[in-house]
């Protein structure tokens, strides 16, 4: 039998009313802070994420889909979803427009990993990336915009961690304290680390292993090496959380998975931590455009998954709104009040009524049940009798009280 790939899932009409939700937040968060809609394709070239997200980073070493297509060209399936945004931004020009460009976005992103819950080889990110602007208020605003997104969704008991990983100046001083720092200790290092330490030295202070991670504790802080403007930079954004009162962590060792950030890194997680716990991160990325081939462009950016804010809100029993019911169920006895109710059924669609209309040969009572089984409020019944005076019975499913109404009548009785 065919099942859906491993670290992939169906998701269900039920499991629906939980992401219209979560989209249905995102959506209006993004309107309430001037954010536009961009879609880009759910493949790209492979390059762009190996030039942006880079090699050292597990994404492209190990997680990444790519195929070649029909012509040879190497695509990979979107892993993330800033580098398309870039491209986007100068594949149309859109550095002609008033900067910040203000862009959000909601849909898949697919990274070979290994499942268990809260991780997936298909995730769907909602992400909101603000391109041109180095103004250090626009990396405070996009943290309490993340901050307010978790907020509408009601969700509680979060924290946001933050630090700054500084510049291209200022890094590679830092990055060569740290290597000095791990090799003390090459011994004790996974072998994760032990790659990290040639290629990638500041994934290092996030590696999950307890033994690195207590070789972490006593690294050197990229907090004490940033240049002076990055410093400011850091301080400012501080200064301005603090302005709009929003409650953060520093955290000297919070690093990101992808390899663009510069200076502001954050990310949003549960109090109570479990395996796959981050719901969601970003930071300033001033270099990624340029990398593109673009002219320097600074920005900033933050994405959360769909899913983990999903497995949280049923965690925390979060109140979700239903989605909105048919309206009525038609039922009928009898060819000829079959081809009334169609008729019926078509004009209340036409007037903006949800009716579900009974097929098939059920008996009265089948048909019944059926709309019972569909919590519908209402079923409207056409027997003989009722065609014969161009009228319908209209039965109310919880009280079971039924009245003979004039089909004239029935829009505006459902929808008054
Ligand atoms: P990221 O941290 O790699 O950042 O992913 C963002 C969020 O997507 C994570 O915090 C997590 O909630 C979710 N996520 C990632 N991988 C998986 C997975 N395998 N299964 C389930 N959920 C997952 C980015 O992708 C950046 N583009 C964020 C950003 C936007 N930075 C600046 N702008």
């Amino acid at each position: 039998m065919p099942k859906a790939p491993r670290g992939t899932f169906d998701i269900l009409p039920q499991e629906h009313i939980y992401w219209k939700y979560v989209e249905g937040k995102a959506t209006s968060l993004c309107q309430l802070y001037g954010y536009q809609p961009l879609s880009t394709p759910i493949f790209e070239d492979a390059q762009l994420f190996i030039k942006t997200v880079a090699g050292g980073t597990d994404i492209v070493d190990k997680e990444m889909y790519v195929f070649a297509d029909k012509s040879g060209q190497e695509l990979a399936l979107r892993a993330e979803g800033t580098a398309p945004v870039c491209r986007a931004y100068i594949e149309h020009g859109l550095f002609n427009l008033p900067q910040p460009v203000k862009l959000y976005y909601i849909g898949p992103a697919f990274r070979y990993e290994r499942p268990q819950a809260g991780r997936y080889r298909q995730h769907h990110q909602f992400g909101f990336e603000a391109l041109g602007e180095a103004d250090p208020a626009l990396d405070a605003e996009v943290i309490e915009m993340a901050r307010r997104f978790f907020d509408s969704l009601g969700l509680s008991r979060l924290s946001i961690h933050l630090n700054s990983i500084g510049c291209k100046l200022c890094r590679p001083g830092y990055l060569e304290v740290l290597r000095q720092h791990y090799s003390g200790y090459i011994d004790h290092l996974c072998p994760d680390c032990k790659a990290r330490l040639v290629r990638n030295p500041l994934r290092l202070l996030d590696c999950k292993k307890t033994s690195c991670q207590e070789i972490a504790k006593t690294a050197p802080k990229i907090t004490d090496y940033l240049c002076p403007e990055c410093q400011l930079h850091f301080q400012s954004v501080q200064k301005y959380l603090g302005a709009m009162n929003i409650p953060f962590h520093l955290n000297p060792r919070l690093v990101r998975g992808l390899d663009y950030y510069t200076r502001t890194v954050f990310e949003v997680e549960p109090r109570e931590k479990g395996g796959q716990s981050t719901l969601g991160g970003g930071g300033r990325y001033d270099d990624l455009i340029e990398s593109l081939g673009g002219k320097p462009t600074p920005a900033v950016g933050f994405a959360a998954g769909l899913e983990r804010i999903i497995l949280n809100l049923k965690k925390q029993k979060t109140d979700i709104p239903a989605l909105p019911e048919p309206d009525a169920f038609i039922a009928y006895m009898g060819e000829e009040a079959k081809i009334e109710a169609l008729k019926i059924a078509s004009e209340l669609r036409k007037a903006g009524i949800a009716v579900i209309m009974a097929t098939g040969d059920k008996s009265l009572r089948g048909q019944l049940r059926q709309a019972n089984s569909l919590g519908i409020a209402y079923a409207l019944i056409l027997g003989k009798q009722e065609l014969s005076k161009r009228s319908i019975m209209l039965r109310d499913m919880s009280s079971r009280e039924q009245k003979i109404i004039p089909l004239a009548e029935i829009a505006k009785i459902l929808k008054p």
